[in-house]
C-alpha cells in the first residue's frame, strides 16, 4: 500500500513525480519524555513507513494528496498557518526555504502514502515530515545529510506546528540502521548505535491520544516550571536530566506537586535509559528488561502518562514471564513495546504464550483484541525509486 506514492501521484496530478523519499516510524525501547528534559532516549526505527512523492508545482503553493484523506488540498503555505496534516508540509517547506534547499521557486506537489498508524505512539508525523524533507530537498537538487533532514522536521513541527516535542523522533526516523537501537543524548546530540538482541512485540492497545498534544505541552511546561525552582538550588542547570541523581532529597525539598512527581522521573529515566544502553550493548537482556518495566512504573506513577489499557498489557506480560514491558511513546494511549528473550522469538512457546496471555487479560478487561506485531528494527530516512 505504502509502496504506490508514485502511483497516487500520477493518478491525481497526471504526471510522474520527480522524486521520493521514505522514512519509518519508531519505538523508543526507554528513556521516556526525556528528550525535550535534555536526556538519552533509546529509539529502533520499525518497519511501518511513510512514502512522500514530489513534483514541481506553482510557486509557493504545496498541493497534497493522501491516501489517508483521498482530496487534494491546495495551500499558500506562506499565508497562515493551515490545519490538519498540510502544516507539518507547510513547516518543512518553510525550514527548506531558509535552509536554500527548497524546490525552486518554493512550490511543489506532493502525494503520501504510509503505514503508520496516526497518534499510536509511533511518531507517524516525524516519520512525514522527515520524508518530506528529504523528497524536497532531492527534488531541490540538495542533498541533506541525515541531522540537517532531522532539523527541519523537527523546527517544523515544534516551531511551525507549534507541538512542543523533542527531537528523538526525527532523530531516529533520519539516522536509524537496521537491527541497531540509536543511543540519543539530547543535549549534545552525541548517537551511538547499538545492535540490539531479543525479539521486541509491539501491542496496540488503539487507544488513540486525541488529547494528547494538550497533555504533553501540559508535562512540557511543568518540567520548564520545575526547571526554573531547581535554579534557586543550582543555578547553572539548563536541563531537568542534568540535575544531579545524588540530590534527589535537595530536588523533593525543593519542588511541590505534580513538580516534585515529574522531576523525579524525569532524572529516573535518565539514569535508567543510560544504564539500560549499555546493558543492550553487554546483551544482558535480562536485567534491561527489569529496567523497562521500572519505566513503565515511573510513567504510570510520577509522569502520569499511562492509560488502564496499557497497565493491562503490561501486567499480563509480566505474569506470562516476558522480559521487560513498557509504554512507548508519549503515553496516554497508544503501545506497549514487549521484551522477549532471544530463544522465545519466532515461534517459540515464549513468544505463543506471552501473546496469548496478554490478548486474554485485554478481551477480558475490555471486550476485544489488541494489535500484536513483531519490530524489525530498520533503517531509516532513504531515496524512492521514482516509477
Ligand atoms: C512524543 C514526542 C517525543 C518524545 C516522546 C516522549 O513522541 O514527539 O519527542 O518527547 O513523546 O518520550
Amino acid at each position: 500500500m505504502r509502496d504506490n506514492a508514485s502511483a497516487l501521484f500520477r493518478a491525481t496530478f497526471g504526471v510522474a513525480p520527480r522524486a521520493a523519499a521514505s522514512a519509518p516510524g519508531r519505538v523508543n525501547l526507554i528513556g521516556e519524555h526525556t528528550d525535550y528534559n535534555g536526556g538519552p532516549v533509546l529509539p529502533v526505527a520499525c518497519a511501518v513507513r511513510s512514502v512522500v512523492a514530489v513534483g514541481p508545482g506553482e510557486p509557493g503553493v504545496l498541493e497534497m494528496v493522501s491516501t489517508r484523506d483521498g482530496h487534494v488540498t491546495r495551500i499558500d503555505y506562506r499565508e497562515g498557518r493551515p490545519s490538519g496534516w498540510g502544516a507539518y508540509l507547510a513547516g518543512v517547506m518553510h525550514e527548506l526555504v531558509a535552509l536554500g534547499a527548497a524546490p525552486l521557486e518554493g512550490g511543489a506537489r506532493v502525494a503520501v502514502t504510509s503505514d503508520v498508524p496516526v497518534a499510536a505512539g509511533l511518531a507517524s508525523s516525524a516519520a512525514l515530515t522527515v520524508a518530506a524533507a528529504k523528497a524536497l530537498s532531492l527534488l531541490a537538487g540538495v542533498g541533506l545529510r541525515p541531522r540537517q533532514l532531522a532539523g527541519v522536521a523537527f523546527r517544523a513541527e515544534h516551531d511551525h506546528v507549534g507541538v512542543r516535542c523533542g527531537i528523538m523522533d526525527q532523530m531516529i526516523a533520519a539516522l536509524a540502521r537496521p537491527r541497531q537501537a540509536l543511543l540519543l543524548e539530547c543535549a549534545s546530540l552525541a548517537v551511538r548505535h547499538i545492535p540490539i538482541g531479543g525479539c521486541l512485540l509491539l501491542v496496540d492497545t488503539g487507544v488513540r491520544r486525541e488529547l494528547a498534544a494538550g497533555a504533553f505541552n501540559e508535562r512540557r511546561a511543568e518540567c520548564d516550571a520545575a526547571v526554573a525552582r531547581l535554579k534557586n538550588e543550582l543555578p547553572e542547570l539548563q536541563w531537568l536530566a542534568s540535575w544531579p541523581a545524588a540530590w534527589l532529597p535537595r530536588l523533593k525539598r525543593a519542588l511541590p506537586e505534580p513538580l516534585r512527581s515529574r522531576a523525579l522521573h524525569v532524572v529516573g529515566e535518565t539514569a535508567r535509559a543510560r544504564f539500560g544502553a549499555q546493558l543492550l550493548a553487554r546483551g544482558h537482556l535480562k536485567r534491561f528488561g527489569e529496567l523497562l518495566y521500572e519505566s513503565h512504573e515511573s510513567c504510570r506513577r510520577l509522569y502520569d502518562c499511562s492509560a488502564p489499557e496499557l497497565d493491562t498489557i503490561v501486567a499480563a506480560a509480566r505474569r506470562a514471564g516476558a522480559l521487560g514491558a513498557r509504554l512507548t511513546g508519549a503515553g496516554w494511549g497508544g503501545a506497549v513495546l514487549v521484551l522477549l528473550g532471544q530463544g522465545d522469538g519466532g515461534r517459540g512457546k515464549g513468544e505463543a504464550k506471552v501473546v496469548r496471555e496478554i490478548r486474554d487479560a485485554f478481551a477480558a478487561a475490555y471486550g476485544r483484541e489488541p494489535a500484536i506485531s513483531t519490530v524489525h528494527p530498520s533503517g531509516g530516512a532513504r531515496r524512492e525509486a521514482v516509477r
